[in-house]
């Protein structure tokens, strides 16, 4: 590390929901003495939650990053510039699913609408605070993603359906699935793009976790379990793997 512990900063995005893995994931980064920046797309989703870990003793802050508004990207990655000057982990969590998820029925608003969020928002928010990470000069980048998105995923990926989401939906979930596709081959794009600046990227699956009512009841488990697998990813020493994608620590077929 090119600083001390101390100074080590972490930004979450997608962070602002209370039940959702941005949230704890953050919770156990600044357990582990990161600065962490939680980020959602409104302030006020984000501020108080950044509050109560400051109450527990956790560094955090609080940051607007909303990743269909490129222009905000920007602000957001000079405010981080101007408060600790670089940036060592980025987790790239935020995400979205809407409408139907058939091909039959598809709208293709919302298709655009979750490419847009889920694959050109994480590059787009990569792009925007890359220069931070680089200056950094061991970062790390976690695209949250999910075995949906695998061919080979053993459990719920492309090719071995059925699976639960076909008990559960009656059908694969093909559109925000793809989108995972996408971010999967992204993380492979960026791994061999920043590995000589030092940088670690890896996709993880946080498991089918319990991050909505009811939840538990169709197999999800705890938010806090789902989140340590990208807590790992994000603290790889600076010789562990990249270009990568991990569920619990373990290594996923694409
Ligand atoms: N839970 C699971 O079983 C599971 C399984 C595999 C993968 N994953 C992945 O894990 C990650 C977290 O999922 P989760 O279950 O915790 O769901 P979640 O609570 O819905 O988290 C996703 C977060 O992304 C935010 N978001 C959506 N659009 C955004 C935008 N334009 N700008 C900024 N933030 C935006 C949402 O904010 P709003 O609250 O403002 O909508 C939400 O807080 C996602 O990448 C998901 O695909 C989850």
């Amino acid at each position: 590390m090119k600083k001390d512990e101390e100074m080590r900063t972490a930004l979450i995005t997608g962070a602002g929901r209370r039940e959702g893995l941005g949230f704890e994931i953050a919770r156990q980064l600044g357990a582990e003495g990161f600065h962490v920046i939680l980020s959602a797309r409104r302030l006020e989703q984000v501020e108080p939650l950044a509050a109560e870990l400051v109450a527990q003793g956790v560094k955090a802050s609080a940051l607007k990053v909303d990743l269909l508004d490129h222009a905000s990207l920007a602000a957001a990655a000079q405010q981080v510039e101007a408060q600790f000057g670089t940036l060592d982990v980025l987790v790239n969590n935020a995400a979205m699913m809407v409408g139907s998820p058939n091909v039959a029925d598809k709208d293709m608003d919302e298709l655009l609408l979750e490419f847009q969020t889920n694959v050109v928002g994480t590059w787009s928010v990569t792009q925007q605070f890359l220069p931070l990470i680089v200056a950094g000069g061991n970062g790390r980048i976690v695209n949250v993603s999910s075995g949906s998105g695998a061919f080979w995923d053993p459990d719920y990926g492309l090719v071995n359906y059925p699976g639960f989401e076909m008990e559960r939906f009656g059908a694969p979930i093909s559109a925000y699935a793809l989108t995972k596709t996408a971010v999967n081959g992204l993380t492979i794009k960026m791994a061999k793009e920043l590995k000589s600046d030092n940088i670690l990227v890896n996709a993880v699956c946080p498991g089918v976790t319990a991050t909505r009512p009811g939840s538990e009841e169709w197999g999800a488990r705890p938010v806090a379990d789902g989140a340590k697998g990208v807590v790992w990813a994000a603290t790889l020493p600076d010789d562990g793997p990249t270009g990568l994608f991990f569920r619990d620590g373990k290594q996923l077929p694409w």
